[in-house]
């Protein structure tokens, strides 16, 4: 009689990612998806997972700057990238325009969705500040809701979009001691 013995090897690959300006490095399977990097090796769980199988949107972060469905990239594809996930909206305790439009209008209502919206409203307006109601809908197309009807999550991007092109015509007040 033989006996048969199965062994498994375990290839690790080391990644490197910047997630909201800070690095992350972790040894991981080549199969960790980017989605399961930002949840559990960095621990910044507002990424959500909706379905796993790139059709609602609710894991989108963005990607050197591009909207991406994290659950279908791997982390050893992005290895080195820029990522910027819901956690680093916020600057200084002060809500992105993209954040407040989503109060203001009662953008959200479960919320399950909103990280990935709002992730994607980030992404269109840096490209495109004033954009009409069609390209909202057509930007948002790849991000599911089942609460809100989208109606009040496009008037938060457009209050948004208003709240960035005042914030850029208006210029900084000079700083407290300089001359005028
Ligand atoms: S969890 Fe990624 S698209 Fe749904
Ligand atoms: S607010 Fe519930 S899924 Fe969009």
């Amino acid at each position: 009689m033989t006996t048969q013995t199965t062994q498994t090897t375990q290839t690790t690959h080391k990644v490197t990612l910047t997630i909201n300006g800070q690095p992350y490095t972790a040894e991981v399977e080549p199969r960790l998806l980017l989605v399961h990097f930002i949840r559990e090796v960095a621990g910044l769980t507002g990424t959500h997972i909706g379905c796993d199988t790139t059709s609602c949107g609710a894991c989108t972060v963005l990607v050197n700057g591009v909207p991406a469905k994290s659950c279908t990239l791997l982390a050893v594809q992005v290895d080195g990238a820029e990522i910027r996930t819901v956690e680093g909206l916020e600057q200084d305790g002060k809500l992105h325009p993209v954040q407040d439009g989503f109060v203001q209008e009662h953008g959200l209502q479960c919320g399950f969705c909103t990280p990935g919206m709002m992730l994607t409203a980030v992404a269109l307006l840096e490209r495109n500040p004033q954009p009409t109601e069609d390209e909202i809908r057509r930007a948002i197309s790849g991000n599911l809701c089942r609460c809100t009807g989208y109606v009040n999550i496009v008037k938060s991007i457009q209050y948004a979009a208003k709240q960035m092109r005042e914030a850029q015509a208006t210029p900084a007040p000079a700083p407290v001691g300089a001359e005028v």
